[in-house]
């Protein structure tokens, strides 16, 4: 196995001083075939890494630091004719709101064929037949009707899929998927997941799944990171995470989640506090104010991600012996 995308200690900033600092020293590998699931709050940078994996920054971001390696290529550096090659085609995302990657004036056979005339060399009729086989590939039915129709004609469930179709066709070797079912139904959003889950499988991708709910993420991938205010706070496979959390906040998530068994009307123990906005890398453990467990020696300098054993990693004073 290789490593197929490298983020290298990044940052990410937007706007003019006093900027918001919503990614800092944030860094992982992801290997080919494997899948890594992102949970966080809101506002812990979730969606700004996503933007920064593919060098798709919003107006007024800027990456002030570090470095993404997807296969040999610096997405930081790689010219740009360079990187509208690699994007949609070696990878793709999914977003939150369909709308937001399709368009509302356009009708989907449009949409869907004009990806194979920018990046391929196939004609109008090879494409066409391609973007009925995914739109069936993806549980759509009656592809004739999807394709003659406008986003808007279209139920919430079914523009994800048009949208999951758009973001396969080309046969990315990674899929990035930011919240994609958050707008949905509960049904839908797990046949939408299950699909995202078979899709990684079948065709080989690899798979960066972005959610703020942990039981989701841990099902669905082979890793899991927890962010917090903008840095990874734990990393390692998803069972681990999910039976032995080493970090306070991986903690807090996983006993505010809902339970089937438990005693009825039991308050659902919650996180007290706000995550943090920032401005600058934090001086100290930046879930300090919030941790239940926090103790004097946590207000040494901001905590290294540190390795707590193979493919565990953790960052906080709590989990290192003698720190
Ligand atoms: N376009 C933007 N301009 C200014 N600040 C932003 C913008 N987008 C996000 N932020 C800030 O960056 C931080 C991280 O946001 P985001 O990446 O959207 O988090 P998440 O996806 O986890 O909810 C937040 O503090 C948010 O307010
Ligand atoms: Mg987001």
């Amino acid at each position: 196995m290789s490593a197929l995308l490298k983020v290298k200690n990044i940052s990410l900033r937007y706007g003019k001083k006093p900027s918001t600092l919503a990614i800092h020293d944030l860094s992982f590998t992801l290997q080919e075939n494997s899948s890594l699931g992102v949970v966080g709050e809101s506002g812990c940078g979730k969606s700004s890494l996503a933007y920064s994996l593919m060098n798709l920054l919003p107006a007024g971001a800027r990456i002030s630091d570090g470095e993404v390696f997807f296969k040999e290529h610096n997405l930081s550096t790689i010219s740009k004719d360079d990187l509208q090659k690699i994007r949609g085609k070696d990878i793709s995302m999914i977003f939150q709101d369909p709308m937001s990657s399709l368009n509302p004036y356009m009708r989907i056979e449009k949409q869907l064929t004009e990806l194979f005339s920018i990046h391929t060399n196939l004609n109008y009729k090879e494409a066409l037949e391609q973007v009925h086989a995914m739109l069936s590939y993806v549980g759509l039915k009656d592809t004739e009707r999807i394709c003659r129709s406008y986003p808007h004609e279209l139920s919430g469930g079914m523009c994800q899929r048009v949208m999951i179709a758009m973001a396969l066709l080309l046969k990315p070797d990674l899929l990035i998927a930011d919240e994609p079912t958050t707008a949905l139904d509960v049904t839908t959003q797990a046949q939408i997941l299950q699909l995202i889950k078979n899709i990684q499988k079948e065709k080989n991708a690899s798979l960066v799944l972005i959610s703020h709910d942990l039981g989701i993420v841990s099902e669905m991938c082979e890793y899991t990171a927890v962010m917090y205010g903008g840095s990874i706070v734990e990393y390692g496979p998803s069972d681990k995470i999910l039976r032995q959390p080493a970090h306070p906040y991986t903690q807090a998530l996983l006993d505010s989640r809902p339970r089937l068994v438990g005693s009825r009307g039991a308050q659902l123990p919650s996180i007290p506090g706000t995550p943090p906005k920032l401005q600058e890398v934090p001086t100290i453990c930046s879930y300090y104010n919030r941790c239940a467990k926090a103790s004097p020696k946590c207000q040494g300098p901001f905590p290294r991600l540190e390795k707590l054993e193979e493919n565990h990693l953790s960052r906080c004073y709590l989990n290192n012996e003698g720190a």
